[in-house]
């Protein structure tokens, strides 16, 4: 596996790639990488011939500096991981060659992918993603690039993004991979300590609770979101942060719910932030709910 520290090296990297007529799926992550990451790989290998992975912890898409001093940095096992994955390069960049002095060009959506849920949650969050994503479709140049599914808004507005300015890549999304007792992966998961992860897990039942409800005929949003608010609410140390009811067409909230709808919730848990969703007409989230 390449590891490609600089810009100059990412680029001539895969322009040899394109010369060689060769696909390039990539795969963008901030490190601290699980199983989820390992299942988008494996999706860009069987779209392309050969595949980059990133690491690089965006410091523009935190809005808290708190978070991003916390977020978790595992490089050498990160790097493990790509290796054992299949990965052909790694691009990590440094924040200085990414975002220099004098830096100030921004990517911005605007209209009903950023204006809700994470959106109005976390000023500038997307600001930050659709810049650093930008750039790096930029360097890297792949022809297929995967996001996770649990991302759902990060990855609807990359979609977007590449659509808007005429990027040339394909985006696929890949799917939310669960724990065995339902809680979605995530980087920031290793940061619960195993009390603060049981309340975690009552996210996920909540949103389970009203895909059950939504499919025994009950349809207003906020008796939906009633079910997450009140698995989660019982704990000390739990914050949501929101609770919405959004259909897939054009990412309107909906006060009463429909077959195009998912419901989607962040929390802090214990000073942690996790996002999940589940969709109202999809299939079970295989977490166990006591009856
Ligand atoms: O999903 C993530 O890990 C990040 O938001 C991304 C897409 C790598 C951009 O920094």
């Amino acid at each position: 596996m390449d590891q490609l520290q600089t810009i100059d090296d990412q680029r001539a990297w895969s322009r040899a790639a394109h010369m060689a007529g060769k696909r390039i799926g990539f795969v963008p992550t901030m490190g601290a990488l699980h199983e989820g990451h390992i299942s988008l790989i494996a999706k860009a290998r069987a779209k392309s011939d050969v595949v980059v992975a990133s690491v690089f912890v965006n410091p523009t898409q935190f809005d808290n500096p708190e978070d991003f001093a916390k977020y978790p940095i595992t490089l050498e096992d990160d790097l493990a991981k790509l290796k054992a994955a299949g990965v052909d390069a790694v691009f990590l960049p440094t924040k200085e060659a990414m975002f220099p002095d004098g830096y100030c060009t921004f990517v911005e959506l605007v209209g009903p992918l950023t204006d809700k849920m994470c959106g109005a949650a976390r000023p500038g969050h997307f600001r930050g993603v659709a810049t650093v994503v930008t750039k790096l479709f930029n360097i890297v140049q792949p022809d297929v690039a995967v996001f996770g599914e649990k991302d759902l808004q990060q990855v609807l507005i990359i979609n977007r993004l590449a659509k808007d300015l005429d990027i040339p890549v394909e985006i696929i999304v890949g799917d939310t991979l669960r724990e065995p007792d339902g809680l979605a992966m995530s980087s920031r998961n290793r940061r619960l300590s195993p009390a603060s992860r049981q309340k975690a897990l009552d996210l996920t039942k909540g949103l389970e609770l009203a895909r059950r409800a939504y499919k025994q005929g009950e349809s207003t949003s906020l008796k939906l979101c009633e079910f997450v608010y009140n698995e989660l609410l019982i704990h000390e140390g739990v914050e949501v942060d929101y609770c919405d009811v959004v259909s897939l067409r054009g990412f309107e909230e909906k006060d009463i719910a429909d077959d195009t709808c998912f419901i989607a919730a962040a929390a802090f848990v214990d000073g942690v932030r996790l996002i999940d969703h589940v969709h109202l007409a999809g299939p079970a989230i295989p977490v166990a709910i006591d009856e």
